[in-house]
């Protein structure tokens, strides 16, 4: 992989690598008068990553994307190392999409001093549902999020439902910490077999695959059950593990009905917005 873009080619966005670049071209647009939309991501993008580009874009001037795998978010063993990493796509996919600036900070950029003493600490929601299972991720998560808010100073950021919990926590950090960004969530994209596209999707065989699809199957038979008129949440969640333990190499970790403000439990599902 090549190290260095840091001018605007015709076939890639402009990349900054480092702050004092990303500050000079932050304030020339700031100038303009242009508003600041930014797209918080770690590469290997696919459908789902341009899918909040396309939202960003609606709604601001300009879409800054960052693109920074963050050692911080990894619980220990996970794939720090083998996470896909291909940058000079990333930017050719941006370009086509009309991004404005690609930061691609690398860990001495992001986190000069090392590890950062003081880091956002999600509390309790950021040990419900995956919490227990990724110690240590939503903390990274917010840390790294809370700092690219902070170098970016963008009017709105945009987030994938794909990724639940960590878009609750985000809301909630900017809400708790008033921090002065509109927080976009947008929906979940999904391969023509129901598969959530997802960078590590690499990682399946196409037996996992296969069965990965049980997930998303175990979800719409809940939703089916759901419009049908059952709103309670232990049959929804009863209907979700028995799809899922159909499918072999599927072990479910956690299914769980909660408020999505909260993430406190619920006995009763409603409609979402
Ligand atoms: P990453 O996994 O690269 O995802 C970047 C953004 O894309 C996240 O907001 C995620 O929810 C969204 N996304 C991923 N797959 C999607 C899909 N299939 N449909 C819609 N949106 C999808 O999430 C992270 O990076 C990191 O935790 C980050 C927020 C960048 C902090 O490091």
């Amino acid at each position: 992989m090549s190290a260095h873009f840091s001018s605007v080619t015709s076939s890639a966005a402009l990349v900054v690598r480092t702050r004092e670049r990303l500050a000079e071209e932050l304030n020339a647009l700031r100038r303009a008068g242009r508003s600041l939309g930014l797209v918080p991501t770690m590469g290997a993008f696919h459908a789902g990553h341009l899918s909040l580009v396309d939202r960003a874009r609606e709604i601001c001037d300009e879409t800054v994307v960052s693109v920074f795998v963050n050692r911080l978010q990894f619980a220990q063993g996970e794939d720090f190392d083998a996470y896909p990493r291909d940058l000079q796509r990333d930017l050719e996919l941006s370009a086509d999409r009309g991004v404005r600036l690609v930061f691609a900070p690398d860990d001495q950029v992001m986190y000069p001093t090392g590890e950062p003493r003081i880091g956002v600490d999600p509390g309790a929601m950021g040990q419900r549902l995956c919490g227990p299972f990724r110690p240590g991720h939503f903390r990274g998560v917010l840390t790294v999020v809370a700092k690219l808010f902070g170098l970016v100073r963008p009017e709105l950021a945009v987030f994938g439902r794909k990724d639940f919990q960590q878009a609750v926590l985000i809301r909630r950090m900017v809400h708790d910490l008033d921090l002065d960004v509109r927080i976009e969530v947008a929906p979940l994209v999904r391969d023509a077999d129901g598969l959530a596209l997802s960078s590590r999707n690499v990682y399946l065989t196409g037996d996992e695959r296969r069965d990965a699809v049980g997930l998303w199957r175990g979800l719409s038979a809940a939703e089916d059950r759901f419009n049908a008129g059952e709103a309670r949440a232990g049959r929804l969640l009863s209907t979700i593990r028995k799809v899922v333990s159909e499918h072999p190499r599927l072990r479910l970790q956690y299914a769980e009905a909660v408020d999505p403000g909260t993430l406190d439990s619920v006995s009763e599902a409603r409609e979402g917005t």
